[in-house]
């Protein structure tokens, strides 16, 4: 194969200039589904025209009577009266056309294990599934907990609850057990499916245990259902915990499936807002599916016949759902579903395994494509990437070099590349190119999927900017959008709603929108950090370092962070001392762990006499992102106790002369 000196590399990508627009290949276009831009101007003359053809496409037991009912914004209903399933759609469907035998994941494990799940398969795993949760007095409208990595059976796992009408709530496997049960709680789920061990580069992290360890005292918990997939030992509680392939063994492989309201709840996903509470995001079934799979299909310029598509994520997040999940699964995809790290067993793993199905699609975040520049070329150039057709990232802002590494390297100029932007309250994709028309710019999103409306808006009186920097709004209702926040409706109204009226959705990103219209997000505007493309809350991460038994009081904020996007920096107060040893940090990091996750350890402790506040007691995290940062300081006088900032400033000064020393 062909390899490249870095400073080849580097010459190259000097040349692909970042000012460049990057017109689709006339390759590309010829066979794209979408490559008229007449398609933007038709969905909006009609936009409900535009999404109930769409709609239309899904395979629905009874018709709605109401593309949309709008009369009590912000609660906005699609599809009234319609009714469909979901599993039947992304099952039972391409089953009955004939599409049975055709594979829905290629899985592969860290170890080399291979499995091919076909559509068939999917379809009376699914059943068994739905019933076995029948027969444990599970149905439509039981929340069920879904705590797996990354094995076919989570996919079985969502969709037998879909199938039942039992409302999905999925854990991301990077999350502790702790969090686990929190989000249990919130949604009072009845039931868990978990794993007795998940891969974690060559070792085996025990999860039922870890489960077990939080989850006895929680009485809402009826059953803990547990697939055996790396042979961990682990105890079972009598009564409650039950194995997957005990659930299923005799259970019947067929089960009709329930038919739905198209507003009948399909998911909760809980994420990351301003507050230490995470927010139950609740999506329904008709809309959701119908805004997953257009997207899914035309981003993607998905051809189910012969494309292979790999999503990158992990199901946890909103975007394994719908896009590793629903979209692909409605729209008859074969996948490629990988149980691992990108550099185990080693640093070329992903572009093993995509040259080895002949991947055609490949979406994954700027934050691991950062990674892989690190890694170096020849990690991606050492396979056969020429099957690759698009590419497509996800999760935050991408930089353009990290932008032309990826066209460069990984597509090899070939590939259009479709920077899309959404969250998971938008449950699906809201600025993203249309491979097949849109001129793309390395870090801009471009612009809003037909039928979707944007703008950036001055920040204090809500009107559009044409040509400049504002808040993100989406000023349309569309089919996917949250409903509600579970059980919540008050903070839904409150976050989201408030402060444009019913009719604007607050996004909670700045952005800056350029003279052709193209919107460049910028970040979050609220306290949330995006570390890797994963959502947490300043709140919550703050609320996990006080739990630490030395620790009095916290402040936490996002730091740029050259691999990962933002990284996590804390502001930490002792009881007693004022300077904490290595080992407390090492102390404070395992308990963000053990409530969290690993991923929301912070990266740099900073111990500080006091905190700067507000006269009313607010944190101002304002001034201590610019003192991380480097930066002069804003507007400094609310503060109570300007002596705070002063010292702050000596001890960050001190610590740049030492690292610099
Ligand atoms: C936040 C949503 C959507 C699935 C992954 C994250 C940021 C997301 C982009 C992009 C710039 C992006 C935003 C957004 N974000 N995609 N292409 N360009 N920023 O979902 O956890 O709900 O986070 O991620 O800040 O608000 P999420």
């Amino acid at each position: 194969m062909a390899t490249i000196s870095e400073q080849d590399l580097e010459a190259q990508l000097a040349e692909l200039s970042t000012q460049e627009r990057f017109a689709p290949p006339s390759e590309f276009r010829e066979h794209a589904l979408l490559s008229d831009p007449k398609v933007y101007e038709e969905a909006n003359a009609d936009w409900q025209g535009w999404w109930a053809t769409q709609a239309a496409s899904l395979r629905w037991f009874e018709p709605w009577q109401t593309v949309l009912d709008d009369t009590n914004p912000p609660f906005y209903k699609w599809f009234v009266g319609g009714k469909l399933n979901v599993s039947d759609n992304c099952l039972d469907r391409h089953v009955e056309a004939g599409n049975g035998a055709r594979v829905a994941f290629h899985w592969r494990g860290e170890e080399g294990e291979t499995r091919d799940v076909t559509y068939e398969d999917l379809l009376r795993d699914t059943q068994r599934m739905a019933n076995g949760l029948k027969s444990l007095g599970i149905g439509k409208g039981d929340v069920v907990g879904i705590y797996l990595p990354m094995i076919p059976e989570v996919a079985v796992a969502m969709l037998a609850c879909a199938r039942i009408g039992a409302v999905h709530n999925v854990v991301f496997g990077g999350f502790s057990a702790e969090s686990v049960r929190e989000r249990m709680e919130f949604s009072e789920a009845r039931a868990l499916i978990t794993v007795d061990g998940a891969a974690r580069k060559g070792r085996v992290a025990p999860v039922k245990a870890n489960v077990d360890a939080v989850m006895s005292d929680l009485a809402s918990l009826e059953h803990i259902i547990v697939v055996r997939s790396k042979g961990t030992e682990c105890e079972m509680r009598d009564g409650r915990d039950i194995w997957y392939h005990d659930l299923v063994v005799d259970a019947d492989t067929e089960c009709p499936p329930e038919p739905m309201d198209a507003e009948d709840p399909l998911f909760v996903l809980y994420t990351s807002g301003s507050t230490a509470k995470p927010k139950g995001i609740l999506h329904t079934t008709g809309g959701y599916l119908t805004g997953a799979a257009t997207t899914h299909r035309y981003v993607f310029d998905l051809k189910p016949e012969s494309d292979v598509y790999w999503c990158s994520a992990d199901v946890g997040w909103i975007t394994g759902h719908s896009y590793i999940i629903y979209g692909p699964l409605a729209n008859g995809a074969t996948s490629i579903m990988y149980e691992g790290a990108p550099d185990y067993p080693h640093k070329g793993i992903w572009w093993e395994i995509a040259a080895h199905y002949k991947a055609t699609i490949f979406y994954t975040a700027p934050t691991a494509i950062r990674a892989c520049m690190k890694w170096g070329a020849e990690h991606v150039l050492a396979h056969d990437l020429s099957s690759l057709r698009l590419l497509g990232t996800v999760g935050e802002p991408i930089n353009p070099k990290a932008w032309l590494w990826y066209h460069k390297v990984v597509g090899s100029e070939r590939c259009p590349i479709v920077d899309t932007w959404w969250q998971t309250e938008t449950g699906a994709m809201m600025i993203t190119p249309l491979p097949g028309i849109t001129e793309t710019k390395p870090g801009s999103a471009t612009q809003p999927f037909p039928g979707i409306s944007a703008k950036v808006v001055d920040e204090r009186t809500g009107e559009p900017i044409e040509n400049g920097q504002g808040l993100l709004v989406l000023d349309r209702p569309w089919p996917s959008m949250l409903r509600t926040l579970y059980r919540d409706d008050d903070r839904f109204v409150e976050t989201y709603w408030k402060q444009y009226g019913p009719r604007t959705y607050l996004v909670g990103d700045a952005a800056r929108v350029d003279k052709d219209g193209y919107f460049w997000v910028i970040g979050r505007i609220d306290d949330v950090v995006n570390v890797s493309g994963h959502r947490l809350s300043t709140a919550e991460v703050e609320s996990a370092i006080v739990a630490h038994e030395s620790v009095s009081e916290a402040a936490v904020i996002g730091q740029h962070d050259e691999d990962t996007g933002q990284a996590i920096c804390a502001f930490v107060t002792l009881q007693g001392s004022t300077e904490g040893t290595e080992a407390l940090i090492e102390g404070i990091r395992n308990t963000v762990a053990e409530r969290i996750g690993k991923f929301a350890r912070p990266k740099r402790i900073i111990w500080a006499d006091d905190l700067p506040k507000t006269r009313s007691g607010k944190i101002m995290r304002r001034l201590l992102r610019d003192i991380a940062e480097g930066r002069a300081l804003g507007d400094v006088t609310t503060l109570r106790d300007p002596t705070v900032m002063a010292a702050l400033q000596d001890k960050i000064a001190a610590e740049r002369a030492d690292d610099e020393g």
